[in-house]
């Protein structure tokens, strides 16, 4: 990649290694952070596609380049089989053949989705991350889990799938809406909770100017954060040590009050800032932390208007949804919980009846 403002972060996997670029106005420039020349997919969703599709892939096409967009429906719902389906029978009739390379051009959804058409489609083609929320460029880019979503719940079919390369464009950020930008500010202070205290102070210190969009501060954010993502998914790329589950703070309740109260009514981002919250107290109830730790989390999360309180729905139906979303065959309830900010266990099997006596005291 060249150099000009860009910042680099490495994702270490020995022979499925790649690198993170971070910047200001890579896609305007995407030539020259691409480094391979053939056949393209560009998948992207319609508001993503209305402001820089096609400008985007223009940039891209070349006489060497050879680049076809294929656009889907903004939303959740676009992370289904059919919608695969319908991308695989596309490429199929142009002719993607198994040199070319996908591009996941959006937020969280669009990298979900075309990462596993990539993962899929011929066995497997080479995938390129452009994420274009906060929140795919702190998180879901980084670290290969593509997917789809079954009525039955999120996720529940999938790969690991590593990129080739990531190409993070913080100014598209500029372009972002407000409750989308503070639903990746959740899980950008998830990290802080989970991982640094130091980090979470300088959230803190500085805010006023994330909340503004200073370039600056946005880059560092989130070079920081694809640090952090890029350590733990080179500790436990498939999740099975028990390392990278800790990403999932804030997710065993979150994923349920999606699940409860449908998906769009609370962004991804939002639910799991309740689901922090959640955490947290759950943690203080069980002794690992005091009111203190459960402050300064609210305070932050609140700094960036994300939502801390349960929704009014009955605890029981929260409590089925959390053993419905669950991956494994385990039984029990497992919680992500902090012992002070910057630092997380894995708590198995935590009593129903605790849980159940926090969200009916709401
Ligand atoms: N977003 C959680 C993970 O990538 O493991």
């Amino acid at each position: 990649m060249p150099e000009t403002d860009c910042q680099t972060v490495q994702v270490k996997l020995a022979d499925r290694s790649y690198q993170i670029g971070i910047g200001p106005d890579l896609l305007a420039n995407i030539d020259q952070f691409i480094d391979r020349t053939g056949q393209w997919v560009v998948i992207t969703d319609q508001t993503v596609d209305s402001l820089y599709g096609e400008r985007f892939c223009d940039s891209l096409s070349s006489s060497d380049n050879d680049v076809h967009r294929l656009v889907v429906a903004d939303g959740e719902h676009s992370k289904s089989i059919e919608v695969v389906d319908r991308l695989w029978q596309e490429m199929i009739q142009i002719g993607i053949d198994r040199r070319a390379t996908v591009i996941a051009l959006g937020g969280g959804v669009v990298g979900d989705l075309a990462g596993f058409v990539a993962a899929t489609y011929l066995r497997g083609l080479d995938l390129v991350q452009i994420p274009t929320s906060l929140l795919a460029q702190v998180d879901s880019s980084v670290g290969g889990k593509v997917g789809v979503n079954l009525p039955q719940g999120k996720n529940l079919v999938g790969a690991f799938w590593q990129p080739q390369q990531v190409i993070i464009d913080t100014q598209v950020l500029q372009t972002l809406d407000a409750r989308q930008f503070h639903a990746g500010m959740a899980e950008v202070i998830k990290y802080a909770v989970i991982l640094s205290n130091d980090f979470f102070d300088w959230l803190g210190e500085n805010a006023l100017a994330i909340e503004k969009r200073q370039p600056h501060s946005l880059q560092e954010m989130i070079a920081r954060c694809c640090q952090f993502k890029a350590d733990v998914v080179a500790e436990d790329e498939r999740e099975t040590t028990g390392q990278r589950a800790i990403l999932n703070y804030g997710h065993t309740l979150g994923h349920a009050i999606e699940a409860v109260c449908g998906y769009g009514k609370f962004l991804h981002g939002e639910a799991i800032a309740i689901g922090m919250d959640f955490a947290i107290r759950l943690a203080c109830q069980l002794g690992r932390v005091s009111d203190v730790e459960i402050e300064r989390q609210r305070k932050l999360l609140t700094a960036f208007a994300l939502p801390i309180d349960v929704p009014d729905v009955e605890p029981e139906k929260l409590i089925e949804a959390m053993y419905r979303d669950k991956k494994t065959t385990d039984t029990k309830l497992n919680f992500i919980l902090p012992d002070r900010i910057g630092n997380v266990d894995l708590i198995r099997d935590v009593d129903v009846s605790t849980i159940e006596a926090l969200l009916t005291r709401e």
